[in-house]
């Protein structure tokens, strides 16, 4: 049977003519059980539709890994540092537990489980947005299902190890319960109605194509140096109530008060990520993380009018780079452009980590049990940015 890649049905919410290419439902396919040309396919799918989800899934942690590593074969250990003595990973951050049986794979969710791969009892905490915003919403509006979005990110170190390819996330269990609801809380009264415990997703290609022209060219001629051990160092800030970056208040770990850690080692890469696949730029920016922006000036020729920085500069004042990039990347999240996943039990999400930004959402009490397995890999080298042709045309 042939492979069939069916569009994802939208919420009301999403602008359809901003989907038209991202997301598809993968039927008449086992991914436990793939041969080299379904690979293929799917790979290819996977940088076209950046979201692959498949239903029904039965998947063991080393079929899970086996295909993730599929994807992207030239990948390496796990995508965020995790070994022992080491501290710089979302791991500890985030409560992911790692699968002893398979160490590539974090089992993550909410509630107590019980005899789950190779754990006897493990107390896993869906991450709300009460523990990283600086104004969580009230206990009255949660009760009423107000919620937040809580990071948006992509899955990578930031540090030491190339960001990965492909995530693939595989709900076990779905916890039930009444839809919520986003609220942005920046001013703007922007709201989302989401799906209990949804896994919101944007395109980084749509963050980069609605900026108007002169961010446009702000961004092809930008790259950003992330701070080392970066969830280390973010840890003691806040997130700002959109999940779209850190509000300026100095919180940050000092750096010579962080782990040992190595210039060389720290990540600088473009803006804009070029697609492997298609060749489109996608906006790539983990906002949380940036510590300093550095902008080329204008290529020669290019007319000044109206554009921004067009001398070029190396900002390091945390404010003016933050205030920037949530400008070029809050555009996106609006509700018109964010896919809110409604998990079904054996759903398997595979994602282009490479080509979109994700956020865990809303909140979960003790007894609404959340099993998921996560698998993301280390990418064997950084993403290439925009090409001289990229840049004459969008600078
Ligand atoms: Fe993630």
């Amino acid at each position: 049977m042939a492979i069939e890649l069916v569009p994802l049905s939208l919420p009301l919410s999403a602008d359809p003519s901003r989907f038209i290419e991202f997301g598809r439902e993968v039927r008449g396919v086992n991914p436990a059980t793939l041969n080299p040309e379904e690979v293929t396919e799917i790979r290819d799918a996977l940088y076209k539709h950046d979201v692959l989800l498949f239903r029904g899934v039965s998947l063991t942690p080393e079929q899970q890994h086996i295909f993730t590593k599929e994807l992207d074969p030239t990948s390496e250990g796990y995508g965020h540092i995790n070994k022992p003595g080491k501290v710089s990973g979302a791991i500890q951050i985030f409560g992911l537990k790692t699968i002893p049986r398979v160490p590539a794979v974090q089992l993550l969710g909410n509630g107590t489980v019980h005899d789950h791969e190779g754990f006897e009892e493990v107390e896993l905490k869906h991450p709300s947005h009460k523990k990283f915003h600086k104004t969580p919403v009230s206990a009255t509006d949660e009760e009423s299902g107000i919620t937040r979005f809580c990071r948006w990110h992509m899955d990578a170190a930031f540090y030491d190890v190339s960001p990965s390819r492909v995530t693939s996330l595989y709900g076990l269990v779905v916890p039930k319960g009444a839809p919520q609801t986003v609220k942005y809380d920046d001013g703007t009264g922007d709201e989302l109605p989401v799906p209990l415990a949804t896994t919101a997703f944007v395109s980084g290609h749509t963050m980069f194509d609605i900026l108007p022209a002169a961010l446009k060219s702000l961004a092809v001629r930008s790259r950003v140096k992330y701070a080392p051990h970066m969830y280390l160092w973010m840890s003691p800030a806040h997130i700002l109530p959109t999940g779209l970056g850190i509000e300026t208040e100095d919180l940050e770990m000092p750096l010579d008060q962080l782990p040992e850690w190595h210039e060389a080692k720290c990540k600088t890469l473009p803006v804009l990520w070029k697609n492997e696949g298609t060749g489109k730029l996608h906006f790539q920016v983990h906002p949380c993380g940036v510590m300093e922006l550095f902008i080329d000036p204008l290529p020669m020729g290019v007319n000044c009018e109206g554009a921004l920085y067009p001398e070029g500069a190396h900002i390091t004042n945390l404010k003016e780079v933050r205030d920037l990039l949530y400008r070029m990347q809050r555009p996106a999240i609006s509700p018109e452009f964010v896919y809110p996943h409604e998990w079904r039990e054996n759903d398997l999400i595979i994602f282009h980590n490479r080509g979109l930004m994700h956020s865990v959402v809303g909140a979960l009490t003790r007894d609404q049990v959340r099993v998921f397995h996560q698998c993301t890999l280390a990418g064997s080298d950084d993403p290439i940015g925009p090409s001289t042709e990229d840049v004459n045309n969008w600078a």
